[in-house]
Formats: C-alpha cells, structure tokens, sequence
C-alpha cells in the first residue's frame, strides 16, 4: 500500500519499488511510465542497475544484518569529540547540548559540551537511526541512499524529523527534506559538492566502504574526498575478516584490513593524517553474529580517523 502511494507520488510510475528488486533482467524502459520526467526514469533505472540491484533485494526481502535498533557505539563514543566543544574552548554557537547520550565520550563533561556549527554527511545510509543522533550534534545532515525503500522506512521510523515524502528532484539525485537532515536517493558514485549544496566538515562511514564492490574503493574515497571541506575529518569504520580462504573473499561487508585504508588513503594529496583508534572482535562482542559468519574466525571492527589537510 505504501509503495503503491510513493509510486503515485512519482508520477504514475507503471511498477512498485519491489519490482526493481525483481525484474532485474528486464530493461529499465519497461518499468516506468512514459509519461514520467527524464529525471525520474533516471532514478527507477538507477535501483535496476549492477550495483544496485542486490541491495534492492536485500531491503525488499528484509535481509538488512547490517542494520543496528540502536545508536552505533563508535558514533556515540567519538561523535561529541568532533562534533561538539567543551564551554572552556569556546564555540561558534552558544547552544547547549541537551540530548543526554550526546556525550557518551570519557573525556568530555556533558553539562559543558557544547555544539559547533557542522555540517555531517553520512555515505550509503540505508535508514540508520545514527542519522537521527547527528542531527542532535550538527546542523544539518546529509545522507547517501539508492534504495528507495530504505528512506521511506527511515521516514517513518524517525517521524519526529519530519521527513516527506514528496520529494524534489535535482542533477539524478531525488531529495528527502526534514528538519535539519536531507536524504538524498541516488547512486553514491555519481555524487559531488554541487548535489550536496556544499562540502561537509564530519563523514561518518560505518558499513559503507565495506558494502562496495573492492573495485570501486578507489572511485569511492574519490568521492569522499570531493565531499570533505579543508580542516574536516572522516571517522571511518571497516570489517577485517579472518578465516579460511574462501570466507575471506566473500562479502559484503568486504573484508578491509588497516594496511588496505591506508593503500586508499595515503597517496590522496588532500589526505593530511589516519589515525587508527580501535580494534574489536565483533564475533566475541556478539556472539549471535557467529550464525550469519560461521566460516569466520575473527571479524574485527576497526575505527579510523582521516584528517584533512586545512
Ligand atoms: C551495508 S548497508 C549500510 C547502511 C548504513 N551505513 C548502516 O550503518 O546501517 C549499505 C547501504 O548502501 C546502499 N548502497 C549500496 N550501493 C550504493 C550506491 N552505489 N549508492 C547509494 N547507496 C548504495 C545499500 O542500499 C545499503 O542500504
């Protein structure tokens, strides 16, 4: 029913999102009204593409491991660091912090935290309720999504942000407005800083580098440097798998070892300093995840910071 409604909002599309899912084979023409504007048909075609379409199977078919009920505890541990200031360094606002999780990190005194002006981008989103907690730290938030079905559960999940669903559409990229958070539905690849209506001071990568196919990494941390402003950071947070041959070229989440960020990373001239913060088995931490990874030894989860030349 939900998907019939968006349908309708888009313009008498002939097919529902889960059809994108099923009907990979078939030519994207056959699956949206003729009547329908060229941009529009860019974005049916866009979840019927190679990269897309497994992932528009996954959200249909609820097969989304990935997604966390809770705020990702990297986020709530190194976010305020980044995000906010202590009263005693002085700040661009005067806003107070009042979300009581804001301040989670061990070196910072809640009641003295206060927010910086920031703008936040967070690549390949799916419907993370982390989205909902930057929005508590920064002034806006942007985020990168090419399933459809994904926002519109974010949506609906997050109603307290306001997000519509009748949406705009500019450059490809169809546009999600809420209160201070804007989602953008479209292929992350074909991203710039004109789309994003600016660069971003903070990235938060968490399962998104790992989601892609290893042969676009480089494309992929192109993209994220076009999108970072002078001075802004990257908290970025991969998978290394460890088990048998096999298991180790199976993904996603693609195994992404600290030698191979810094392969990405350190050539890029804009790139001024990766520094590694964190390392946990995420097989011990939740022992349920052995189920869905039982070729694997050890997943670890390794938490990075990528700095910005000024
Ligand atoms: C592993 S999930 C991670 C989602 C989110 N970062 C989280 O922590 O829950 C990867 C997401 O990227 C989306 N995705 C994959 N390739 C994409 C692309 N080229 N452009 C935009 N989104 C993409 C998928 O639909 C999926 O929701």
């Amino acid at each position: 029913m939900r998907t019939v409604l968006i349908s309708l909002l888009l313009g008498s599309c002939s097919s529902t999102v889960q059809s994108f899912a099923n009907a990979a084979t078939s030519t994207a023409s056959s699956r949206y009204d003729e009547n329908m504007s060229d941009d529009k048909k860019l974005l049916v075609a866009d979840e019927a593409s190679e990269k897309l379409t497994p992932w528009a199977n996954r959200w249909t078919n609820n097969h989304i491991g990935f997604h966390l009920n809770d705020v990702n505890p990297v986020i709530k541990k190194y976010g305020p660091r980044y995000l906010t200031t202590s009263s005693d360094e002085g700040s661009t606002t005067s806003t107070v912090v009042k979300n009581d999780e804001v301040c989670d990190a061990p070196d910072h005194d809640k009641n003295k935290r206060i927010k910086r002006a920031k703008r936040v981008f967070v690549p390949l989103c799916g419907k993370t309720v982390d989205l909902a907690y930057l929005t508590d730290l920064a002034d806006e938030v942007v985020g990168v999504e090419g399933i459809r079905m994904a926002l519109e559960q974010f949506a609906e999940e997050q109603a307290q942000l306001n997000v519509s669903l009748e949406t705009t559409t500019k450059d490809g990229f169809e546009k999600f407005q809420g209160d201070k958070i804007s989602l953008l539905k479209g292929d992350y690849f074909e991203l710039d800083a004109t789309k994003t209506e600016g660069v971003f001071d903070f990235i938060f990568d968490r399962a998104s580098m790992v989601a892609i196919d290893p042969k676009l990494r480089e494309a992929y941390v192109d993209v994220l440097g076009n999108l970072l402003a002078p001075g802004g950071t990257i908290l970025l947070v991969v998978l290394e798998r460890q088990g048998s041959e096999e298991a180790m070229k199976q993904g996603p989440p693609f195994t992404i070892p600290e030698a191979t960020v810094r392969e990405l990373y350190e050539p890029k001239e804009w790139v001024e300093s990766i520094t590694f913060l964190e390392k946990t088995d995420q097989l011990e931490e939740k022992p349920e995840d052995k189920e869905r990874y039982p070729d694997l030894d050890h997943l670890y989860e390794l938490v990075f910071e990528i700095k910005r030349k000024a």
